[in-house]
C-alpha cells in the first residue's frame, strides 16, 4: 500500500440491528461490537495507523433508554477495570474526548487512570464519550469569546482549542452499519477526511473489509481544497 491513513475515524454503527439479527438483547450487540473494536486497533497498529478516533457514546445517545445508557456505560466501566493489561501490552494509548462532567464519577476517574497508565502505547486511541461535533464547537467558540485578542483568532488557533487539541485530523471515516451520513461526527476535523460507508454491521466488520479500505484510501488522490 502506497499511502497508509496517519489519523481515522471509526463510526461503529449496527450493533443493536446485529443482535436482533442474532436473537439477542441489544447489549449483546454493544459488546460485540467493543470486541471487535479491541480487534480492529490491532489491525490499524499493525498497518501502520498511528491514531483512530471511535464514537463510543455521543450527545445524542443520551437519548436513548435508560437501561441501555446504564448498560453502555457499565461496559466501559468494566472495560477500563479489567482490561488496563490487555491495553498496555497492546501499546494503546487511550484518550477520552467528550463531555466528562455527564459521565458517572466512578467512570471519569477510571479514565483519568487509564489515560495516565496507557501514555507510553504507540497507537493512539480516542474515544468520544459524550461527544458531538455541534457541542464541541460551541464550547470551543464560548471558550475562545472569553479570551483576549479573540477576534483575531486563526483556525489554526481554533483547532488548538477543540477538545481534540493533538489528534491528527481524520484522513479516512470508516462508517459501518449502512447509513451515509456524519451524524455530528468530527465536524471540524473532518473537513477534508476520505469518507467511506459500509453496510456491514460492526460487529461483524473484518479485517479482510479493513484492508481493502486502506487499499482504496491509498489509491485515491488526496485533493485537500476540492
Ligand atoms: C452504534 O450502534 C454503537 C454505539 C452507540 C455504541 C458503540 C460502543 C461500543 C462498541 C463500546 C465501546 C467501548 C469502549 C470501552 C471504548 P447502534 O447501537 O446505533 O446500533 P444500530 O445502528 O443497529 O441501532
Amino acid at each position: 500500500m502506497e499511502k497508509i491513513p496517519t489519523s481515522i475515524g471509526l463510526i461503529m454503527d449496527g450493533n443493536r440491528r446485529w443482535a436482533r439479527q442474532h436473537s439477542l438483547p441489544s447489549f449483546e450487540g454493544h459488546r460485540a461490537g467493543y470486541e471487535k473494536l479491541k480487534e480492529c486497533i490491532v489491525w490499524a497498529r499493525e498497518a501502520g495507523v498511528r491514531s483512530v478516533f471511535v464514537y463510543a457514546f455521543s450527545t445524542e445517545n443520551w437519548k436513548r433508554s435508560p437501561e441501555e445508557i446504564a448498560k453502555l456505560l457499565e461496559l466501559m466501566d468494566w472495560a477500563l477495570k479489567h482490561e488496563e493489561a490487555l491495553f498496555k501490552k497492546e501499546q494503546v494509548h487511550i484518550t477520552f474526548v467528550g463531555q466528562r462532567e455527564r459521565l458517572p464519577k466512578t467512570l471519569q476517574e477510571s479514565m483519568k487512570r487509564v489515560e495516565e497508565t496507557t501514555k507510553d502505547g504507540i497507537i493512539r486511541l480516542f474515544v468520544g464519550l459524550s461527544y458531538g461535533g455541534r457541542a464541541e464547537i460551541v464550547d470551543t467558540a464560548k471558550r475562545i469569546a472569553r479570551m483576549e485578542n479573540s477576534a483575531d483568532i486563526t483556525e489554526a488557533d481554533f483547532a488548538a482549542q477543540l477538545w481534540t487539541c493533538g489528534m491528527p485530523d481524520p484522513e479516512l471515516i470508516i462508517r459501518t452499519g449502512g447509513e451515509r451520513r456524519l451524524s455530528n461526527f468530527l465536524l471540524w476535523q473532518g473537513a477534508y477526511a476520505e469518507l467511506y460507508f459500509s453496510d456491514t454491521y460492526w460487529p461483524d466488520f473484518s479485517k479482510e473489509e479493513f484492508i481493502k479500505i486502506l487499499n482504496y484510501f491509498s489509491t485515491r488522490e488526496q485533493r485537500e481544497g476540492a
